[in-house]
């Protein structure tokens, strides 16, 4: 498999300490990653890097064997979408939430309302397209805020813990959802979280980051064993 993504020596640190430190990481084409680990390990630090939102110290990004440096980096940056626990939403309507994402990256008008209608229905929002963002529950903010991201047609998505605030009725139709999308539109996915049992879900394959390092890559077999869904209380960065 050809990785869309590759990272290496890449390094984060600021004047107090190192943040994060990975010697190589890759997303194949396709392929979607869960990338776990206590509070503070790195992973938002990492992800942001990844997606060519913060600078690391040193290293290098490839994106489909180019490598990202100010010279491409908003151009790259526009093969990416981002979506985080908070939905981050613009205050106006659903529905301008995401032509307005569509029109800044340059889609022509008729083009963007089509596209952001179209994900708005698969996301189970289309309903509501014209209400405030500022007036929805948190479940509907999380699937807008998922709609505008696959409505950008990214080649690359990141998901930082974006179920997190979810209750586990309006996270679970919503994991079904997102897992049937990723693997029809064969996406290329780096997804953190902190519920191991949505892993499955989403991702083949676990990273697991502890103090910067990733410290274990494999399948999800490979990284939780068999019982998967018994082993909750685990914790698979002790050793
Ligand atoms: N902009 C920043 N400047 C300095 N330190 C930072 C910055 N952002 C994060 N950190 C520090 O880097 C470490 C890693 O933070 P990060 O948010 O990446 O962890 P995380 O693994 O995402 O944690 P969580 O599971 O709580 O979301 C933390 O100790 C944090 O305080
Ligand atoms: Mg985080």
């Amino acid at each position: 498999m050809k990785p869309l993504l590759v990272a290496r020596n890449l390094r984060r640190a600021d004047s107090a300490r190192e943040i994060f430190s990975v010697d190589y990481f890759s997303l194949n084409q396709g392929e979607t990653i869960a990338l776990i680990g206590p509070n503070g390990a790195g992973k938002t630090t990492f992800l942001l890097t990844l997606a060519l939102l913060h600078q690391p110290t040193s290293g290098s990004i490839e994106i489909d064997g180019v490598t990202a440096g100010p010279n491409n980096l908003l151009h790259l940056r526009r093969r990416m979408a981002v979506v985080f626990q908070e939905s981050l939403l613009l205050d106006m309507s659903v529905l301008g939430n995401l032509t307005t994402a569509l029109r800044i990256r340059q889609a022509p008008r008729k083009t963007a309302l089509a596209r952001a209608q179209k994900w708005l229905d698969i996301f189970g929002v289309g309903h509501i397209s014209s209400q405030q963002a500022r007036l929805l529950s948190g479940g509907e903010a999380q699937r807008t805020s998922l709609a505008r991201a696959f409505a950008l047609e990214p080649d690359l998505l990141f998901l930082d813990e974006p179920f997190g605030s979810l209750d586990y009725p309006t996270r679970n139709s919503l994991l079904n959802d997102l897992g049937k999308i990723l693997k029809q539109l064969n996406m290329t996915t780096l997804f953190v979280t902190h519920d191991y049992t949505e892993i499955p879900f989403l991702a083949e394959k676990t990273a697991v980051m502890y103090e910067g390092r990733i410290k274990k890559c494999g399948s999800n077999q490979e990284i939780f064993g068999h019982d998967f869904f018994q082993r909750n209380l685990w914790s698979p960065w002790a050793d």
